[in-house]
């Protein structure tokens, strides 16, 4: 259909999604074209704008121990300005052998080429565990198709930062627009898993251990609970999960009792944290729990 002129404005040509369910088909298939086609570009080369490249890193909130891993390096410019600027350990993989070659030399010229690794090979075939930053510029598509490999393969905590693509109904944590509100990044930290039934004890506000059995639905970051404690079920109130972070606040369980406002870590099957009470009243109170299923 033409637009009339004036009144509408035709849409550039972009790249027509693939639908998500039949990429993952696809690539479950030993011989269907995408598995046989390999190696083959998922996303031709576009570099990222430096300036771009330089909020991308900001918005990361890179630490000296961090490991950035930028999938499909083009000529390596993230992840030379990450170990250039921020002195982190980075890495590029590009199933390109030309771009590799561009990343290395761009990589000598810079002088960071003792914090700096390249490797060609496919992304989705990429081991992703000793990352803690994750970059993107990639399609749509392809960030749905790696999905699951980044929730399965990145610690809780590490931060996923992609240039102009989202990740579909995993909503990010963040969404910054920059270049003069050309450009688009999303930004999600990875959720530690609390979905399930945790058996725990807590501290009230009258100071008393208390056994109770708390539980987590979860949807990527976004969680809603209860609690059963002495006998009665409560809702959980501002539950809030970022990376292994969790915090809620549990609701007075009769009349008179003060809300408490739990902090957790979750770490290895366990929940640990204190809780505070509100309305100013200070008062440290523990939670222990374990999963139970
Ligand atoms: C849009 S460019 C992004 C380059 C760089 N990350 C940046 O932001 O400047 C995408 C890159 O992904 C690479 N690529 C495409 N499909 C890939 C795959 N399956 N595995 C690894 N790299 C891939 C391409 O060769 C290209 O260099």
């Amino acid at each position: 259909m033409r637009a009339r002129a004036g009144l509408l404005t035709v849409p550039p040509v972009r790249w027509a999604p693939l639908p998500v369910e039949r990429v993952e088909r696809e690539r479950a298939m030993p011989y269907f074209p995408l598995a046989s086609r390999r190696p083959v570009r998922d996303v031709p080369f576009v570099p990222t704008p430096q300036e771009v490249v330089d909020d991308m890193l900001r918005a990361a909130r890179l630490r000296e121990t961090d490991v950035l891993f930028d999938l499909g390096c083009g000529d390596g410019r993230i992840v030379i300005t990450a170990a250039r600027s921020f002195g982190v350990r980075s890495v590029g993989i590009d199933i390109d052998p030309e771009r590799i070659k561009s990343c290395e030399k761009n990589a000598i010229e810079a002088g960071v080429v003792e914090r700096v690794r390249f490797e060609q090979q496919d992304l989705f075939a990429a081991d992703l565990r000793e990352a803690t930053v994750v970059t993107l510029y990639l399609l749509p598509w392809v960030n749905l198709g790696l999905r699951p490999k980044l929730l399965k393969e990145l610690r809780p905590g590490s931060r996923i930062i992609s240039h102009a693509f989202s990740m579909k109904e995993w909503l990010p944590d963040r969404l910054l627009r920059v270049m003069n509100r050309k450009k688009v990044l999303y930004c999600w930290t990875i959720p530690a898993n609390v979905q399930g039934r945790w058996n725990c004890t807590l501290r009230l506000d009258d100071g008393r251990c208390r056994e109770a059995v708390l539980e987590f639905e979860q949807e990527y970051q976004t969680v809603i609970g209860t609690c059963r404690a002495m006998g009665r079920d409560m809702t959980l109130e501002r539950v809030r999960l970022v990376g292994p972070e969790l915090c809620f606040t549990l609701p007075e369980h009769r009349p008179g009792t003060s809300p408490v406002t739990y902090q957790c870590r979750v770490e290895d099957g366990t929940l640990r944290g204190s809780g505070r009470l509100a309305e100013g009243r200070v008062m440290e109170l523990g939670l222990r729990a374990r999963r139970s299923i």
